[in-house]
């Protein structure tokens, strides 16, 4: 049975205990309203740890004033079921007052440069700064030896990368595959926002991400890949915040350079925005 853990104090025991076993223990963070990417995170962390601990949580000081953190979908009993099946063994269920003991105004941030600044960084101004304050806490507070964050976020992963490199946290970082509906769309909890008309023609990213990499491996001159993707997805109805190729490291590739790359889009349908990538 799966514990559910509102006490940083039991967390720890629990913790410990499975350390005092030798035990090697994995870890998912989320945000909650669970889906398949995020279970198959949870089998992820499974494979490289004896016991694994997610946890829920939304994170306030990662959302912009104007972004969904109030409307973002909890879903507590679904999310508990969820993880139990998926073969987690604890739930961590911090608080906001837990979390910032101090206050979000006060808390200490975890800033980091460079790879936080590009893409997601330029478009939500703090936003990483927000993700590597919390993931930094819940490391602190979860003490795992292995922790599993999705692709779909790449820049994310590549920032927690860096993060956990250069504060020299003792943890391995590993990153899921992309999950997809049916049609290619990346799961996201954000897709329960798309209604109607909109839910379709979402999966045009993923369309618009293998047409990149197809113009790219037949020779095409990145600006212009980028641009006639960002021409398609407007056509399509969207508004495009970006849709770029770049080096693994987020960097920006000269043309005729070889090697391997990653195009990443991010796009808006009516309020909703969605990011997708996809290395090759
Ligand atoms: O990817 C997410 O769901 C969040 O950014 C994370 C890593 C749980 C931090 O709040």
């Amino acid at each position: 049975m799966i514990e559910t853990v509102t006490e940083l104090s039991r967390l720890r025991a629990i913790v410990s205990g499975w350390k005092r076993e030798g035990l090697r223990v994995g870890f998912v963070p989320t945000m909650g309203n669970l889906h398949a990417g995020h279970y198959s995170l949870v089998k992820l962390a499974r494979q490289h740890a004896d016991r694994v601990v997610s946890s829920v949580f939304v994170n306030p000081t990662q959302f912009g004033p104007n972004e969904d953190f109030t409307r973002y979908p909890r879903t507590p009993e679904a999310d508990t079921s969820g993880l139990q099946d998926a073969g987690c063994d604890v739930l961590w269920l911090p608080t906001v007052e837990s979390m910032y003991p101090f206050g979000v105004e006060l808390a200490a941030k975890v800033h980091v440069p460079g790879v936080s600044a590009v893409l997601e960084g330029a478009h939500r101004p703090g936003h990483f700064d927000g993700v590597c304050t919390v993931v930094s806490r819940l490391f602190n507070q979860v003490q795992p030896d292995v922790a599993a964050f999705g692709r779909k976020d790449y820049q994310q992963l590549a920032v927690i990368q860096q993060m956990v490199t250069d504060l020299a946290f003792p943890i391995e970082i590993i990153g899921g595959e992309i999950v997809r509906e049916a049609d290619g769309l990346a799961m996201s909890s954000r897709n329960q926002y798309l209604d109607g008309a909109a839910r379709p023609q979402a999966a045009h990213i993923r369309r618009t991400l293998l047409a990149m990499r197809d113009a790219c491996l037949a020779g095409t001159a990145r600006h212009q890949v980028e641009a006639e993707a960002e021409a398609q997805l407007r056509e399509a109805g969207f508004q495009v915040d970006y849709a770029v190729v770049r080096l693994p490291d987020l960097g920006e590739p000269q043309d005729g350079q070889g090697g391997a790359r990653v195009a990443l889009v991010a796009a808006r349908i009516g309020n909703t925005r969605l990011i997708d990538n996809i290395e090759f």
